[in-house]
């Protein structure tokens, strides 16, 4: 910027674009995944779609092609670090590079905490906080080779607040808040690391929950600020490119609640 006070022609535009830039989504198949990795894709990104849904990834993929942007469906385990540091491997070696790291594989169990079968507990964990770390920390080394990356983790509200029959999952989601600002203080001034808190979304994961048991999103739902007022996949791409662009180029550490209000009482 030469004048102060004044901007550049285009500042807020090139903010906000990823033109040239190389990002990887895990759980990028379906629901919020799918949605941010055609977001990332419409704001400039060359998108590496990661997933154990094959079938899912390859449709967000197409879709990303049939938008005319550059998009790769790759099979990943995002709790098997082998598979992790391989695809990343193989992201760099086909893109050149990777920018940003978007971590939406996850899962819920439902589910009485007196009750809560052990290998439920370590399953959710594994996706959810394992399943977070490792790419963090495969791709997190490719940026620390290149000196800068941003990578935005999907925590939840559970990462705050608690409700009924998830204590796994909140568990989990608190320690992806934590991991968030693990990895920024260590990474500052190279990766920043931040995350999104959403508030209750409509997808193929909370429809499939919901079916199970209601007791939780009961819960939510007569909490919601708004009556009835889910949110819809396309309401955290916003969230999404902010964190992974340079229009958040001093914001480091922390989770961003796109909830609706639901944290602030
Ligand atoms: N939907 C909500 O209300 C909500 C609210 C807050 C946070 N979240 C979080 O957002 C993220 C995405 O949730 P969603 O609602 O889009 O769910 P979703 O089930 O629609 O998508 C999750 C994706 O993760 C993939 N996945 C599962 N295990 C995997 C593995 N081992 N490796 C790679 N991919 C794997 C699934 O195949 C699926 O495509 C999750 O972390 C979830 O906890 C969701």
């Amino acid at each position: 910027m030469t004048d102060k006070n004044v901007l550049p022609e285009g500042f807020v535009s090139s903010l906000f674009s990823l033109d040239g830039r190389v990002a990887a989504v895990t759980g990028g198949g379906s629901g919020l995944g799918q949605a941010m990795a055609v977001g990332l894709a419409q704001a400039g990104a060359a998108v590496a779609v990661l997933d154990v849904n094959d079938e899912g990834a390859t449709e967000t993929a197409a879709a990303i092609e049939a938008g005319g942007g550059a998009a790769r469906a790759l099979h990943c385990d995002v709790t098997d670090s082998s598979a992790v540091n391989s695809v990343a491997d193989e992201i760099v070696d086909q893109f050149g590079r990777v920018d940003v790291l978007v971590n939406s594989a996850g899962t819920a169990f439902r589910c009485a905490a007196e009750e809560f079968p052990e290998d439920r507990f370590d399953a959710v964990l594994n996706l959810n906080l394992k399943g977070t770390y490792l790419p963090c920390q495969s791709f997190g080394r490719k940026m620390l080779a290149q000196g800068s990356g941003s990578i935005v983790n999907i925590a939840s509200i559970g990462g705050f607040i608690a409700y009924p029959h998830a204590s796994a999952y909140l568990a989990s989601k608190g320690g992806v808040v934590q991991v968030t600002r693990a990895l920024a203080l260590e990474w500052i001034g190279k990766v920043r690391v931040n995350a999104i808190a959403p508030t209750l979304m409509r997808t193929p994961l909370t429809e499939r929950v919901g079916q199970v048991s209601s007791v939780t999103s009961d819960f939510i739902l007569a909490r919601l600020p708004r009556e009835g007022r889910l949110g819809e996949a396309h309401e955290i791409v916003g969230a999404a490119v902010f964190l992974a662009s340079d229009a958040s180029a001093l914001v480091t550490g922390h989770t961003l609640p796109v909830d609706d209000g639901y944290l602030i009482a």
